[in-house]
């Protein structure tokens, strides 16, 4: 590690930063650990608006955390009406740019008054305090608006990330209960329209609970209408008309709502063929998720924050809506893709709205570098202060670049560990503090408790891999997963006793420094989206010429790993080229495009122990260790290394 080039932050970015040197970051470390309950309360009560003052800080009964209850808040409230009724209300809350180039800034005062009317909708609709909503939309300002107009009401909301397909939202749809979905006809990527609505139509089939279907008129193209159940976003809205009823729309109250009260469901990938309902609750997440805003992203009152996540994500609910909103930021949101219609739309968009923090996936950088360094030379990207990364590792080669060619070697880059269920940043350098080292996320944040350990749940020492756990409960912590709290205390709580397994698999070094090496268990990590082995494979048997299937994610330049699907047929007389292509666009149908394999190898055999677990190791290493690509390979010498597999019955 002693040739590691280590980069400090500049004196000039440490003047203006919000926590300055290690000192200060020590201090804040230790007060958090010494005395968990006084931290956090003395935050809550300063950073958050309160109805009602909690009771008590936390509630601890593992692995049931309840924190700040007696208190009485509404997270809308937070992320809105108190900016709205202070000096914030000109500032802009939302920048949003369409992939066609329309623009919309919406400002702390308009966005109450779109939420208030959004809300005032819902509630005439008969929708109240804890009944579900879905969310299906592209990344438009009323995404954002349907979010806390749920919020407002106390209706908990799950976004569903619009590249997923009809067949996934069905099954979130199902899960949930939920009665009512927002969605939009399409939305513009890549210059084509992604029709949401359709994918609405085909998941409702198997939906009948759903009452009602709200549609905003993003494409205005045609779309069949059912009636009674769909209904126009600006129709609902144009009943306001006249002084009164306006008035009366646009002063929607808040509920005040339990700390506790459920915020959101959103859906991962977990080890199993069916994802996960992470639920998230409104006090504590609305508190680390603002926090880490001003600890990790240094957010002071004049930054243009923007994180390019989907909102359909975690990184979008927490650091494209929730985290920054309450912190009363500005916050640009892009509806398209990164390369259209050229590669400099990133660079392009920080350049006409002055962005100043940039916060964005180790991919969506990889993919950036590989067009050579003309497109960001040919904007002014002086406005960037700080830059971020999250959602993978992020290797030392991307990560100069970025820092080099985007930061102008001026931006200090937050390399950010976090995950769905923690809610909120975990593991992250405090900028104005910390000396970073490219490819570790660093030091852990005030009141996390980290560590890494082997499977007995020993520590394994500096510089030893082992898993990465966290000691302490923290206020935005995952709650349960939705309805399967068994669910939630074996895969997070059983592996090491009274700590949370979090999956991944890290190593600390004689600074103490994080570096996230993975995942331990089957989930894959493809373009920083989490996917399921299972998730895949069951989709894939489901295809009547499959008989098995067994998916591994193999190392990608760019997507840093790629779907590889081993696949055995059916009897039959299979055209293999053809049906290779079925199978990755059967997987794009039952799941969504993003997790399509890149690679389909047929197989007449695949490895298993000899109780009947295939070996992903083994197939994980094959990949690894033959040059075979291309979308369809007959793999018959998999049937010799099945026979030898089999004589071992370890995985
Ligand atoms: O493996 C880790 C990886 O992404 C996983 C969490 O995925 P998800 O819940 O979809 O949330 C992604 C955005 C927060 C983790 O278990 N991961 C996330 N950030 C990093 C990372 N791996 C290494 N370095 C990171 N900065």
């Amino acid at each position: 590690m002693s040739d590691l080039k280590i980069y400090p932050p500049s004196a000039e970015f440490v003047a203006r930063a919000n926590v300055k040197g290690m000192d200060a970051y020590r201090e804040l470390y230790d007060r958090a650990r010494q005395d968990p309950p006084k931290f956090w309360s003395e935050l809550a009560s300063q950073e958050l608006a309160w109805f009602r003052p909690f009771a008590q800080t936390l509630e601890w009964d593992p692995p049931n955390a309840k924190w700040f209850t007696g208190g009485k808040i509404n997270a809308c409230y937070n992320c809105v009406d108190r900016h709205a009724a202070s000096e914030r209300k000109t500032k802009p809350a939302i920048i949003w740019e369409g992939e066609p180039g329309d623009q919309r800034i919406i400002t702390y005062e308009e966005l109450q008054r779109l939420v208030s009317r959004f809300a005032t909708i819902l509630r005439q609709l008969g929708y109240k305090t804890g009944d579900r909503a879905v969310i299906y939309m592209p990344m438009i300002p009323e995404a954002v608006i349907a979010m806390l107009a749920c919020a407002r009401l106390g209706i908990p909301h799950s976004v569903v990330f619009g590249g997923f397909s009809a067949e996934a939202l069905k099954a979130r749809i199902q899960d949930l209960d939920a009665w009512v979905v927002i969605t939009a006809d399409g939305g513009w990527r890549r210059g084509k329209e992604v029709r949401l609505k359709d994918a609405v139509d085909e998941a409702l089939l198997e939906c009948p609970d759903v009452r009602n279907v709200i549609v905003y008129r993003r494409t205005g193209s045609a779309i069949p209408r059912k009636e009674g159940r769909d209904l126009w976003w600006h129709e609902q809205d144009e009943q306001f008309s006249g002084a009164q009823l306006v008035q009366m729309a646009e002063t929607c109250p808040a509920e005040e709502l339990d700390s506790e009260h459920p915020l959101f469901v959103l859906y991962t990938s977990g080890t199993t063929g069916k994802p996960k309902g992470i639920l998230h609750t409104t006090a504590g997440y609305l508190l680390q998720t603002s926090m880490t805003m001003k600890w990790v992203f240094d957010l002071q009152e004049d930054d243009v924050f923007w994180c390019t996540a989907d909102v359909g994500w975690v990184t979008g609910h927490s650091y494209v809506v929730y985290g920054p909103l309450t912190a009363g930021a500005s916050v640009v949101m892009y509806e398209g893709a990164p390369d259209y219609p050229a590669f400099d739309r990133f660079w392009q968009i920080v350049e006409k709205y002055k962005v100043t923090v940039f916060y964005t996936s180790p991919t969506a950088i990889r993919a950036l570098i590989r067009q050579g360094d003309k497109w960001p030379e040919a904007h002014d990207l002086s406005s960037l202060r700080l830059l971020g990364s999250v959602g993978e590792p992020i290797n030392p080669a991307a990560w100069e670049w970025f820092h080099r060619v985007i930061g102008k070697g001026r931006c200090p880059i937050a390399d950010t560990w976090w995950q769905t269920e923690t809610g909120a940043i975990m593991i992250a350098p405090m900028p104005g503090v910390v000396p970073l080292k490219p490819g570790s996320a660093t030091l852990p944040l005030p009141g996390i408790i980290p560590d890494i350990v082997d499977t007995r749940g020993v520590p394994v020492g500096d510089n030893r891999e082992g898993f990465l756990i966290i000691r302490e409960p923290w206020p935005s912590m995952v709650r349960t997963i939705w309805g399967d709290p068994k669910r939630f205390e074996e895969q997070y709580w059983s592996r090491v006793p009274g700590a949370y397994f979090t999956g991944d698999a890290a190593r600390r070094d004689e600074n103490g420094y994080i570096w996230v090496l993975g995942r331990v268990d089957d989930v894959m990590n493809v373009s920083g989206h989490r996917l399921s082995t299972m998730e895949i494979e069951s989709a894939l048997v489901h295809h009547p010429a499959v008989a098995e299937a067994a998916v591994v994610g193999k190392p990608h330049e760019i997507t840093g790993q790629a779907v590889c699907a081993f696949v055995t047929l059916k009897k039959g007389d299979w055209d293999h080229t053809a049906l290779g292509k079925e199978l990755r666009q059967w997987v794009a149908h039952e799941i969504g495009p993003f997790a399509r394999p890149e690679e389909i190898r047929f197989t007449d055999a695949l490895p298993k122990t000899r109780s009947g677990k295939i070996m992903r190791r083994l197939l994980r290493e094959i990949i690894a260790s033959n040059g075979v690509t291309g979308d369809v390979t007959t793999l018959e010498d998999l049937t010799v290394v099945t026979a030898l597999a089999s004589q071992h019955d370890d995985d």
